[in-house]
């Protein structure tokens, strides 16, 4: 059932939990999520990057796809279409193609700038009954060609972008999008309990979830954060479920070759790592 992200939020943080937001980049991939989502009873989110957009051949396509599968495969928990990392022009185009959420990502601009369109985007949402994510401080690494230097959010910066009244904020806390260096600091629990304080019932977000360490990931939902985004993780489980097809040579038995046979251990592949995240997340029955 395509829904806005809000009410699924509001539930997550009043109950300890996090949805996950898993990240797409075709067929298989929305397959394997949505899949997971009804058999694990959870609420989803599916996150689209202006490069998968692409790739997928424009938002509309993505739109389209996600609402049939959707509704073919009898899908009755919560899930919403979100841009992930977006730009200003992409969430219009993602407001015309029929998403049901967005993510403004402003963290570049100057805080008035950010502010600024962040306001405008959610009052252009609100009133198609979207929901809107916004970004303080920025997520180090890279993701989907947006690099971000890591910085920690100012708690009082994200208070006021709050205050606009979006549905979600994600707050750079020392969290990197890809793999985590074997130096890494690990997250700001310092930082995220002063959001937090700044911030209320807000649903904060966490992203990079790729590689976070399971006593982090909970110690982060107890200090507010009802969202986190996966998406490395799943394309790793893809690449080596793949390869040891491949390697196996089971490509060269049979019918081994056909491409539904061929993709069918790493979509297997994408549902496990779906529910263990679940699992760990706790929106497992929460749909
Ligand atoms: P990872 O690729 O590190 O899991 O990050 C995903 C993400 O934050 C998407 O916005």
């Amino acid at each position: 059932m395509l829904v806005s992200a809000t009410e699924m939020l509001k539930k997550a943080k009043a109950g300890h939990y996090a949805v996950g937001q898993f990240n797409i980049n075709n067929l298989e991939w929305t397959k394997a999520i949505l899949l997971t989502a009804q058999e694990q009873n959870s609420p989803v989110i599916l996150g689209v990057s202006e490069g998968a957009g692409k790739y997928m051949t424009g938002f509309k396509t993505v739109a389209n796809m996600v609402k049939a599968m959707d509704e073919e495969l009898g899908i009755t928990v919560p899930v919403a279409l979100h841009l992930d990392h977006g730009s200003y022009e992409g969430c219009y185009k993602c407001i015309e193609a029929g998403f049901t959420s967005i993510m403004f990502d402003g963290s570049h601009y100057a805080i008035e700038e950010n502010k600024a369109k962040t306001s405008e985007l959610v009052a252009k949402a609100h009133e198609l009954g979207m929901s809107i994510e916004a970004e303080v401080g920025s997520i180090g690494g890279e993701e989907d060609g947006v690099i971000g230097a890591g910085e920690c959010a100012d708690p009082a910066e994200c208070k006021m972008i709050a205050d606009l009244g979006v549905d979600m904020l994600a707050a750079g806390i020392g969290n990197i999008h890809g793999k985590y260096p074997d130096n890494w600091a690990g997250l700001s629990f310092e930082t995220l309990d002063a959001i937090q304080k700044e911030t209320g019932i807000m649903p904060l977000v966490l992203h990079g979830g790729t590689g976070i360490p399971a006593d982090m990931i909970k110690k982060a939902i107890d200090l507010g954060v009802s969202k986190i985004n996966v998406n490395t993780e799943c394309q790793w489980a893809f690449q080596k479920a793949t390869r040891a097809y491949i390697e196996a040579g089971k490509d060269l038995e049979g019918k081994g070759f056909d491409p539904r046979k061929l993709l069918a251990p790493g979509t297997e592949a994408i549902k496990e790592c779906v529910k263990e995240k679940m699992e760990l997340f706790g929106s497992v029955g929460k749909a």
